[in-house]
């Protein structure tokens, strides 16, 4: 058997980290020693920096990918079509039996949708048409369609075989969109695998030191500070509009005021600062000197990979992003966190964990995070530890086995079928 695994942007990477390492271990099992599943990774490079791309490979010890498509930043149409051009030729040429594609970025619905029309050539007997589509992190839904990542959902969704989701809503949108309830397998969420798999290790990063968020007290020198914010920001409607930048840059310097802001900044939110001309609102920091973090400003600094980012954000008071997966992660760790969005296509962070949706207006913003850090403060009220400890169904590590498990299941059925 060959399963074909598409990656290509950051978030993508600790999905399919999960999943690989799921093959791994089939194929180190009795049931893989006597069918073996032959992986292949594909990276289409709609991210491609080395902080946004290779470091996690690093950190997760991914394999290379075996194919790079090199396609790079584009537009939305131009990038979509590039992948297809280019991702076509693999797949006729490789004859994979599954494909597997993760998230919602241009990169999912791209390779989803060629391998949905392709016919492989006829050989002898062979039954197989096109390869199997297993779409990992199915039936989210923003209901906003101004949101490319939507789109991307809802197709992904429509062409897939199986529909491996995350959490019951996800389940229930699916269903009500007519997929058939066979295709629907709920079995936990791929990204807090490699979160639970990789938490011990990033507690030994060294991004704590070098930011200079150690106490220095000579009785707990080597406890964090937990007294600093994390800040990420990417999404083109709060950084692609001067006017909403500068309200959620305001809303940012009134919390700067109660805690330090730690701001390690996407490319594109990069472009705009320099854009828009905001350099003066940051304290910049390169790579590779001390950083010693400016109380009452905003604290940028370059891309962080997996590890020293998952040991910041563990150690965070209070955690402000317009992520899809920072909402699921600090659910998981506990942390308090605000979304600079109208929406959320992942609501059980909201209703099992510690996530507040709030939009991109100062005022919101403002007083969500002031009452998140009041709530999940040492004095902060009975409810607290109950909070911390709220995780959802399913998100236990096992997810990616699950997804191999029934893959394997249901390719042995078929070929027995057939
Ligand atoms: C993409 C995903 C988004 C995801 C995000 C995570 C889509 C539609 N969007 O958004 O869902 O949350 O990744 O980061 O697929 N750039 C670089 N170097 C890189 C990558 C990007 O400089 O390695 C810059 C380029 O200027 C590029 C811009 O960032 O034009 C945006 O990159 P792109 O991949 O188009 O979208 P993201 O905003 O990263």
């Amino acid at each position: 058997m060959k399963y074909m695994l598409i990656a290509g942007a950051r978030p993508n990477f600790m999905k399919i980290a999960s999943i690989m390492s799921a093959i791994d271990s089939h194929n180190q099992s009795p049931d893989g020693t006597d069918k073996p599943i032959n992986q292949l990774l594909v990276h289409t490079g709609q991210h491609y920096d080395r902080a946004m791309s290779e470091t996690f490979f690093d950190d997760l010890n991914i394999p290379r990918s075996d194919i790079n498509l090199g396609v790079g930043s584009l537009s939305h149409a131009e990038q979509t079509a590039e992948i297809m051009k280019r991702f076509e030729p693999v797949v006729m040429s490789e004859q994979p039996d599954v494909l597997i594609v993760v998230g919602d970025v241009n990169s999912t619905i791209a390779c989803a949708l060629v391998a949905s029309k392709i016919t492989y050539p006829k050989n002898g007997n062979q039954k197989k048409r096109r390869p199997l589509i297993a779409h990992v992190e199915a039936g989210l839904r923003s209901f906003d369609r101004t949101m490319p990542e939507e789109i991307n959902r809802i197709l992904t969704d429509a062409i897939s075989d199986f529909l491996f989701v995350t959490e019951k809503s996800a389940e229930e949108n699916l269903q009500r969109e007519g997929i058939a309830k066979e295709k629907i397998h709920f079995v936990g969420n791929t990204m807090i695998d490699t979160l639970i798999k990789h938490r011990e290790k990033a507690k030994e990063s060294g991004i704590l030191d070098h930011l200079g968020l150690k106490k220095d007290s000579s009785i707990e020198k080597s406890r964090p500070a937990d007294d600093y914010c994390v800040l990420t920001l990417h999404r083109p409607n709060n950084v692609d509009n001067k006017e909403i930048f500068t309200g959620i840059l305001e809303a940012l310097s009134i919390i700067a005021k109660q805690i330090p802001i730690i701001f390690p900044v996407h490319p594109r939110t990069m472009n705009r600062i320099r854009e828009f001309g905001f350099e003066n609102h940051f304290v910049f920091q390169t790579h590779g000197s001390q950083f010693t973090i400016c109380n009452s400003r905003i604290n940028c600094i370059e891309p962080l990979g997996y590890l020293d980012f998952l040991c910041l954000m563990s150690n965070a008071g209070l955690v402000l992003t317009d992520s899809g997966g920072m909402q699921e992660e600090t659910t998981v760790l506990g942390i308090p966190c605000v979304t600079l969005r109208q929406n959320t296509e992942r609501p059980v962070t909201v209703t099992h964990g510690t996530n507040m949706i709030v939009g991109n207006e100062k005022e919101n913003i403002v007083n969500a995070a002031l009452s998140q850090l009041e709530k999940f403060s040492p004095s902060g009220g009975a409810n607290n530890q109950e909070l911390r400890s709220s995780i959802p169904p399913l998100w236990d590590g096992q997810a990616g086995k699950r997804i191999i498990n029934i893959l394997a299941d249901h390719i042995c059925d078929h070929s027995r079928n057939n």
